[in-house]
């Protein structure tokens, strides 16, 4: 009897031992391709985790939208389904954070030095203090750059944005960029583009080159336009519930896995954009023009009411937060 309970307890203990040797699984979900800023440097995190943790956890990248599209990520996250998200900073208004809108407004960051003060900022800080309450802990901001627009038709004045029905993400500053340009705007999830715009459900879009190559977008858009007119940047997220209750000494290595992993991904962004114009001059399919700075200037002047349109929305305080790190 008693070696039957001691034989029982030995695997009891085994079995518990066995358990907490599993690892513990993030899955990161996202919606572009491997081989962009933000795919590659989620596996740039994934190789960092799994190594600092000694494989204590298991680091799951999902791209492409393989496992969600853009809205549902973020009610996947909030509901624990997924651990890690990167979705871009025009896609948190419709869970009630419209703030994040504030890098949507056109031409509001001179260069990538103010941007990336303003996100390791009061601004940033900011943004993620919003986020604590639906239950979502911002880690890092990633950058991808900044965005060109393409359509079937040269682009050169405003004018000849006139009735485009132009693809945007779920960002209500977008909204206003586009009819600002005379355009008519249509929300769609980034996996659903390409082909929207292959069937002509839309005629253009707006997105930073190493988007629009990685999805084929010029094989089925004839022109596009160097305007950097405005940002597409990151924020990583995690379920706050998750990141609350992890080992302290794992939250702490997957901190450090996280800070390498956005100076590894700011390093790239800038090349791979342009690698991929490249990419897109090389395959001859689509006309590039680059704004010179005259024209460039008379897009600024039409699109800079859109700040002041959206200053309550996004708040005056943080908009001159912006301005005042710019200046
Ligand atoms: C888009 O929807 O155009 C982008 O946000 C996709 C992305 O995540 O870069």
């Amino acid at each position: 009897m008693k070696s039957l309970s001691a034989l029982c307890s030995a695997v009891l203990l085994s079995l518990s031992l066995a358990a907490s040797a599993d690892p513990i699984i993030i899955k990161f979900s996202h919606v572009v391709a491997p081989d962009t800023p933000k795919g590659r440097a989620a596996e740039k995190f994934k190789q960092l985790a799994e190594e600092k943790t000694h494989g204590r956890v298991k680091v799951e990248v999902y791209p492409n939208s393989q496992l969600y599209k853009d809205r549902e990520e973020l009610e996947a996250l909030q509901l624990g389904s997924v651990q890690m998200l990167a979705p871009s900073l025009s896609k948190f208004g419709p869970m009630g954070a419209r703030e994040f809108e504030v890098f949507d407004l056109p031409y509001i960051f001179p260069n990538s030095t103010v941007l990336h003060r303003v996100m390791d900022g009061v601004v940033g800080n900011k943004l993620f203090a919003k986020l604590d309450s639906k239950g979502v802990t911002g880690l890092a901001f990633w950058d991808n750059g900044f965005k060109q627009m393409s359509s079937n038709r040269p682009m050169h004045t405003m004018a000849d944005f006139k009735g485009l029905k132009m693809r945007i993400q779920s960002s209500k500053v977008l909204d206003a960029e586009m009819k600002a340009f005379g355009a008519v705007p249509q929300v769609m999830a980034f996996s659903e583009v390409y082909s929207a715009l292959q069937q002509g459900v839309v005629d253009g879009t707006e997105n930073p080159v190493s988007n629009f190559y990685t999805q084929k977008m010029n094989e089925v858009q004839k022109n596009m336009t160097i305007s950097n007119h405005g940002y597409l940047g990151y924020a990583v997220v995690t379920n706050k519930q998750f990141w609350d209750g992890l080992p302290a000494d794992i939250r702490s290595e997957l901190t450090a896995a996280m800070k390498e992993a956005t100076e590894f991904e700011r390093d790239i962004a800038q090349k791979d954009n342009d690698d991929a114009l490249e990419k897109v001059r090389a395959a001859k399919t689509t006309e590039i023009y680059v704004l010179p700075d005259s024209e460039r200037e008379a897009w600024r002047k039409a699109l800079l009411p859109v700040h002041a349109q959206f200053a309550d929305v996004i708040g005056k305080d943080l908009i001159q937060d912006v301005y005042d790190v710019a200046a």
